[in-house]
């Protein structure tokens, strides 16, 4: 099957409609495709002579590209033409293309069966088995009502409706680095509908998909007026540099529904051009503020290199800020839910691997804390509860991953349990529960994953965590804690074995610390760090 791919746009493989058409392709799946860039074509303006009807019938007289192309859309079997809208219809290098086919039909008058326009001329060559596809883009927020030109002409050339079209609004979003996670989930869906052309033809929910708008009307319209860096007052040849430009449309991918009550004034200070701006987050959006600042609640020191390829996902912000590639001081919490304030969080972190719901710690706590709880105050035998609840730990938490804790800690309890029920001794079982327990913590400090990140880190981008060093050192020095706790558990338990009132009040009262200490270090180690300490 051969796909013959016509890019209209004068800017080539620089084209934002290109990028919808290789997505289609990908998803057609169906080996190679021919592309004609008409931007490096000789295609010179038909010349209206009607030659190729009476003179040299079928041939044009004008020798250019053209004469080559007219073969390739004969050969094609799906020929899908690629363009920009250009004042609501095609651009000029595609109008030449569509003229110089007249060579294509025959001059005699035909009626036309599908009720478009008032005659049409019979084909010179059998085009019947072909099928053809429009993909462009346009500047406005959407597409709807931009190419009625467009259809009227292609109504006419390939019949009535004749013709698959995916029409995108917001095009000039797909040449933007920093917005490849929006770009990219629509560019998924033109390939989706790739995939059901090819097998018969587009869903109605992938329609339905493809015309969601990129972002809302007002957003995407803020955005879009920033990237011009000029002034609406027409006298004023004043043109606003790079790092203004950038940080304005920065602070137009604020998201105002994250909005928790609490106004923010975000300051960046580009080290490197010594530039600050402030970006004052609102319940109703943003104010872009580059001068008569106000007090910052989070200020960002960063060389504009860095922040630039940070946005463009040519560095990771989270690595970057571990490398102290730049700093933060103030409310850390801004930077941790970056996503959520400014627009690109990806549902799918929220989600395991395997598509269940995320691990919960309390499925590797249980069963520990029913086997502490009980033991000290009632006989061996009860031990039955904490081995019921951890045979019975995969059942209760059927719908979340178990991750490698979960097992080893349902598997040990369960063995201890049984132990207890077996000897009749509830002391020993205990020391040796508390040894298992934080030597557990302790080798998780040896793996990739120390045993709070696994659990912690879906709220944190999820596996992306596992890459943010902040992240992984708060989390090593806190499982090191952990462990280090229960081993000194273990010692007092072992000590304490005649005063079981004592070690039940320091059994309740060393754990709740170390928890109200995790609460604290959680929050405040990552911002120590990120304001720039080692
Ligand atoms: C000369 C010119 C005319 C344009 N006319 C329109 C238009 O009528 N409607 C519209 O929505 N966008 C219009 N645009 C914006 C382009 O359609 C838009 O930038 C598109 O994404 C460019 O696609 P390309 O990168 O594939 O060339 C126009 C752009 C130019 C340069």
């Amino acid at each position: 099957m051969k796909i013959l791919i016509i890019n209209g746009s004068p800017k080539g493989d620089r084209s934002n409609s290109i990028k919808l058409t290789e997505a289609f392709v990908k998803g057609m799946n169906i080996g190679e495709s021919e592309t004609i860039d008409l931007s490096k074509q000789d295609i010179k303006p038909c010349k209206g002579c009607f030659g190729c009807w009476k003179v040299t019938p079928g041939k044009c007289v004008i020798k250019d590209d053209m004469t080559a192309n007219l073969k390739k859309l004969i050969a094609a079997d799906i020929i899908i033409f690629s363009f920009p809208l250009y004042y609501f219809s095609v651009p000029g290098i595609l109008k030449n293309f569509i003229d110089r086919q007249l060579p294509m039909v025959l001059p005699f008058m035909e009626d036309r069966t599908d009720g478009v326009g008032s005659g049409s001329h019979a084909g010179r060559y059998d085009m019947s088995g072909k099928r053809f596809v429009l993909i462009s883009t346009c500047g406005f927020y959407s597409a709807q009502g931009n190419y009625d030109a467009v259809c009227g002409m292609f109504d006419h050339i390939c019949g009535k409706d004749n013709y698959e079209k995916i029409f995108c609004g917001q095009g000039e979003l797909f040449a933007i680095d920093a917005l490849k996670t929006q770009t990219s989930a629509y560019l998924d869906t033109v390939s989706k509908a790739g995939a059901e052309f090819i097998h018969g033809g587009i869903s109605k929910d992938t329609r339905a998909e493809l015309s969601h708008l990129l972002f809302p009307k007002e957003q995407f319209e803020a955005m879009a007026d920033a990237s011009w860096g000029v002034s609406r007052d027409e006298n004023s040849t004043e043109k606003a540099d790079e790092s203004h430009i950038f940080t304005k449309q920065m602070a137009t991918l604020y998201n105002k529904n994250s909005f928790d009550g609490q106004e923010r004034v975000l300051e960046i200070h580009y080290t490197d051009i010594d530039k600050k701006y402030q970006i004052r987050m609102m319940k109703d959006g943003t104010e872009f503020i580059t001068e008569n600042f106000s007090e910052p609640t989070t200020i960002i020191e960063t060389p504009f290199t860095v922040w630039k390829d940070i946005a463009e996902g040519k560095e990771n912000g989270a690595v970057a800020l571990g490398k102290h590639l730049y700093t933060v001081n103030g409310d850390f919490s801004l930077m941790v839910n970056w996503d959520k304030y400014f627009g690109a969080e990806k549902p799918a972190d929220k989600n395991t691997v395997s598509g269940k719901k995320p691990p919960v710690m309390t499925s590797m706590l249980v069963p520990w804390c029913v086997f502490w709880t009980i033991m000290p105050f009632l006989g061996a035998s009860w031990a039955i509860i904490p081995l019921m609840i951890a045979a019975l730990t995969p059942v209760f938490m059927i719908k979340h991953e178990l991750t490698i804790y979960d097992r080893l800690s349902a598997g040990a309890a369960a063995i201890l349990s049984a132990l207890t029920i077996i000897t009749g001794d509830t002391a020993m079982p205990r020391v040796i529960s508390y040894i298992i327990f934080g030597t557990m913590w302790l080798i998780s400090c040896c793996t990739k994953e120390p045993l709070c990140a696994a659990y912690v880190k879906y709220n944190y981008g999820g596996e992306s965590a596992l890459s943010n060093p902040l992240f992984m050192k708060t989390n090593y020095i806190l499982a090191a804690a952990w462990g280090g706790l229960y081993l000194i558990m273990a010692a007092i338990s072992w000590a304490l074995t005649d005063h079981a009132a004592i070690f039940s009040v320091l059994s309740s009262v060393l754990p709740a610390a170390m928890g109200a200490f995790t609460v604290f270090f959680e929050k405040w180690y990552p911002q120590h760090l990120a304001s720039g300490a080692h």
